[in-house]
């Protein structure tokens, strides 16, 4: 929650129209803690003024490099050494060229080529700028130093066209700008997760699902990605937005979640670039033995009776296929245990039925824990026998702790479970 909570930020803001957006990011970045400074070029000052950017950041706009009123007139230097970040939004083409070429001409240009910290840039311009074949080669030098790029996105331009060119949004500026500055210990590490409820077709009306948000995957997804995973998210259908850079794999039934997940373990533990599985869908265990290819009528006579055929059970196979990965990296794999009642000693039987490296347990019955709320409460349950008990956190806390968890088990030799 605290993330942002003092950290500095120099924003350093183009001429571009979509220099007006940027104000959000300062109003957004203030409101969690942060400190921003704002450095404009010349041009940047003709789209928004110097003390709308000062009264919005509730600091001194800069923009000369040459101001006489500062002390030894080194503000370049100061405001390149003192960012924990600096942001540069919208990066314009202009800006980006002159950052390749070293130039140094004004405040912003200067400040960037004196900053040796990590600096992001989200670029927004007419997509042929863009696309142009001296601003992607500019791209290319500047991520070869280490610059981080986030966006543009695709859509309609302030030109009145369409294409990519877009500035980033708010949002997606400020989650890359974290993973800017977060300890990056998964770095060339593979995550696979399931997540969110799985829907079983009766007809093409009515199906039969589980009150799984998919919050608590989506959580741990966005944790391994802040921590510089690469993470491969299949999930059920669910309303809340996918996290940044995962590669989502949605799907609808138990069945198709299965064939998503088989395919990347068969294909990456052959690579051996899978690295943790991360179960924690509520996969529907049964699905009805027939799906009705016309609504059932009311009036039938079998109303009432619904005959149900087992779901492949993905956490079983993947333990089941485990052991068979000879000379090969073998994935941590973890289970959820959604319980209502008894939940370790269930959770010991499952684990006896599904040997994995940890099962997550949680009682859902329990007041603040599992489906649809916003906290959870959960035991660890180690293949080692080993049993953990967490207080009362946000889904994001748990995420976070749990992959703080798992990697550590990455740094140290594991077998598979049998
Ligand atoms: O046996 P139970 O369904 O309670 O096990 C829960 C764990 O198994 C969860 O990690 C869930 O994602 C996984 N699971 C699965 N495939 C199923 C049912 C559950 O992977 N068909």
């Amino acid at each position: 929650m605290d993330f942002w909570r003092n950290k500095e930020i120099v924003l350093v803001v183009g001429g571009g129209i979509a220099a007006c957006r940027t104000l959000d990011l300062i109003r957004r970045l203030k409101e969690l803690g942060a400190g921003v400074s704002v450095v404009g070029t010349e041009a940047a000052t003709r789209f928004v003024t110097p003390l709308t950017f000062q009264a919005i950041s509730g600091r001194p706009f800069h923009g000369d490099l040459f101001d006489p009123t500062l002390e030894g007139g080194m503000d370049h230097i100061r405001l390149a050494r003192e960012a924990h970040l600096v942001i540069i939004a919208p990066a314009t083409a202009d800006l980006l060229a002159k950052m390749a070429h070293g130039l140094a001409g004004d405040l912003a240009t200067a400040m960037l080529l004196a900053r040796t910290g990590p600096v992001l840039a989200a670029p927004a311009m007419n997509h042929a700028m863009w696309s142009h074949p001296a601003t992607q080669s500019n791209v290319t030098v500047l991520t070869g130093r280490g610059i981080q790029f986030c966006g543009p996105e695709a859509g309609s331009l302030a030109c009145g066209e369409e294409g990519v060119g877009r500035l980033a949004t708010v949002e997606t500026i400020m989650e890359v700008a974290r993973r800017c500055l977060e300890p990056q210990p998964l770095t060339g590490r593979h995550f696979l997760l399931t997540a969110g409820p799985t829907r079983e077709e009766l007809d093409p009306v009515r199906y039969l699902s589980n009150h799984s948000s998919g919050r608590m995957g989506f959580a741990i997804a966005q944790a391994a990605l802040r921590a510089g995973a690469r993470v491969t998210l299949v999930h059920g259908p669910v309303a809340i937005p996918s996290p940044y850079g995962a590669k989502t794999i949605p799907v609808t039934s138990a069945r198709e979640m299965h064939a998503a997940v088989m395919a990347v373990w068969d294909r990456d533990t052959a690579n051996d670039t899978l690295d943790a599985v991360v179960l924690t869908a509520a996969v529907a265990d049964f699905r009805p033995a027939r799906r009705e290819a016309e609504k059932i009528k009311k009036s039938l006579d079998s109303a009432g009776h619904i005959e149900l055929q087992a779901n492949p059970d993905i956490l079983l196979e993947l333990s089941q296929r485990q052991p068979t990965l000879k000379n090969r990296n073998i994935p941590l794999v973890i289970g959820f245990a959604a319980e209502t009642g008894m939940a370790l000693e269930r959770a010991r039987e499952k684990m006896s039925r599904k040997p994995c490296h940890m099962l997550v347990i949680n009682d859902v019955s329990e007041e603040g824990s599992g489906f649809g709320v916003a906290t959870n409460r959960v035991t660890l349950l180690h293949h080692t026998h080993e049993v953990e008990t967490w207080p009362l956190m946000t889904k994001e806390e748990v995420g976070k702790r749990l992959v703080a968890s798992i990697t550590s088990s990455l740094s140290h030799p594991f077998h598979p479970v049998h």
